[in-house]
């Protein structure tokens, strides 16, 4: 029996509860494996503008052949996304994740080895498919084995990895500086991570959901019964049965029926959102921003430090808090902070007398705008996805709206340059704060909270249809029902 204090505690602390007993350990292990993906996500996107310094001499590529190289892993992922929904639904979440794995290794390898433009080019957009099918799949097959009361926490392990990959890439692009490290090693390393998420995945299982949706009712229960500690696993086959319909798979056009139409418009809003508040100029282009300032190339690479150590340090005060203080409060609280920090360094490049008094002032918005994006948008986003689609149409719905993450965060990050000549430094910030704003309106009135429900609980409370969530459309999808 637990004290009452502990139970209090694990009330109003689910995940970091949850986390420490030793009944879930086997699922923590399961979703830091499967959010070995978040790594490569966050590694080979963070990795390339440090490293293009040395390629372009090396391979010697001009400008244009540079942002083909950095666009290439951007268009790749948006076609990685929307081939593998498919992929997820048909061949389950978990064998799609070796393949990304594989994909990814033979990727990094070839990256690493490229002897010309054409080379790297191509081994970029293929690593591409590989971080676009990791990206989703990873929060997807996290959020259908773990416990409801844990969800958000161990779903945002990705977001965590995706992070600390970035961190990582920073880290190693300082050190190509500092200490001659070469790229080819720097761009070849991310193959251990893709050969890790390969390998272990192997031994992993299938998401339960996926198999009670493909009949496979007694292997789900198997499975249950190791990711469930201490829970009626006979309730949980039941509700998941509930809302199967194993008889026909969901299509990518089912997803602009009526009743679902709107979680596509939810899904695509976040995700749409996630880069138009300008993330990854943040991200991509932090020193070139910190030099604005005036600061010299190496305190720039230096100060870029800080802000992929706190992206990486406030996701782990949303792993740790999502589950207790739900998606709701940390999407509004963290959207306007980083309204607010996107305001001040619009003000800051506005007004001289700020860049002549306050010469931190850059550094401490953007670190400031990366604490609300880090806690809110950043892993609220993969979060939401992997939780309100119904399951026959999880797989083509995370799918469409990790597509237009990936083409808007190409179409933010390609057009921000120019964004600075058109409308000045303040003007480009300012314009992302009003998009900020735009994002706030929107998650005020269409976001639900999900904290706490089951899969299936969410997909009741958002007016999807229990049992077939959908009306046959076809002849012949009628006739398989009946
Ligand atoms: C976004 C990426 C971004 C990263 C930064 C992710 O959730 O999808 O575009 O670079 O967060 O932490």
């Amino acid at each position: 029996m637990s004290s009452p204090s502990a139970s209090g505690f694990a009330q109003r602390f689910p995940f970091i509860y949850g986390a420490f007993q030793s009944g879930n350990r086997y699922v923590v292990g399961i979703s830091l494996i499967a959010a070995l993906g978040g790594f490569l996500f966050g590694y080979d996107t963070g990795v390339i503008g440090g490293s293009l310094l040395f390629i372009k001499e090396d391979l010697g590529l001009t400008a244009f052949q540079q942002q083909a190289v950095v666009a290439a892993i951007l268009i790749g992922a948006a076609l990685g996304a929307i081939g593998s929904g498919y992929l997820a639904d048909a061949i389950s979440r978990r064998n799609t994740k070796i393949i990304s794995g594989c994909i990814y290794t033979i990727g990094a390898l070839g990256a690493a080895l490229a002897q010309s433009y054409w080379q790297l080019l191509a081994a970029r957009f293929w690593l591409g498919l590989a971080v676009g099918t990791a990206s989703f799949v990873a929060p997807m097959y996290i959020a259908e084995l773990v416990p409801p009361r844990m969800r958000g926490g161990t779903v945002s392990f990705n977001q965590l990895l995706i992070t600390f990959g970035i961190l990582m890439a920073y880290v190693g692009t300082w050190g190509l500086k500092d200490f001659a490290l070469d790229w080819r090693l720097m761009l070849g390393i991310a193959a251990i991570p893709g050969a890790a998420l390969a390998i272990g995945m192997v031994f992993l299982p299938k998401t339960p959901r996926w198999l009670v949706d493909h009949g496979k009712v007694d292997e789900a229960r198997a499975v249950l019964r190791r990711v469930r500690a201490t829970e009626n696993i006979e309730g949980e086959i039941e509700e998941i049965r509930a809302v199967s319909r194993e008889t026909s798979r969901g299509r990518v056009t089912h997803l602009l029926r009526p009743g679902i139409r709107r979680l596509l418009l939810i899904g695509c809003g976040l995700a749409v959102f996630q880069q138009i508040v300008g993330i990854n100029t943040v991200i991509y282009y932090s020193p070139t921003i910190l030099s604005f300032t005036g600061l010299d190339t190496s305190s720039t690479l230096t100060q870029a430090l800080f802000i992929g150590l706190t992206n990486f340090v406030f996701t782990i005060v949303a792993v740790l808090l999502l589950d207790t203080v739900g998606r709701r409060f940390f999407l509004v609280v963290g959207t306007t902070c980083l309204t607010i920090a996107l305001v001040a360094l619009g003000c800051y490049f506005y007004i001289p007398y700020l860049q002549a008094n306050a010469p931190y002032m850059a550094l401490a918005s953007m670190l400031f705008y990366l604490v609300g994006f880090a806690v809110g948008l950043g892993p609220v986003f993969w979060l939401l996805i992997s939780e309100i689609f119904p399951l026959h149409l999880r797989g083509p719905g995370m799918a469409v709206a990790t597509f237009f993450n990936w083409a808007f965060n190409f179409a933010v990050s390609f057009t921000f340059l120019t964004l600075i000549n058109v409308v000045t430094r303040s003007g480009a910030f300012w314009f992302y704060a009003f998009l900020g704003i735009c994002a706030l309106l929107f998650f005020w009135f269409l976001i639900p909270e999900t904290k706490d429900r089951s899969l299936e609980e969410i997909e009741r409370d958002l007016g999807v249809p229990p049992g077939r969530a959908t009306p046959p459309s076809t002849p012949r999808e009628r006739a398989t029902t009946t």
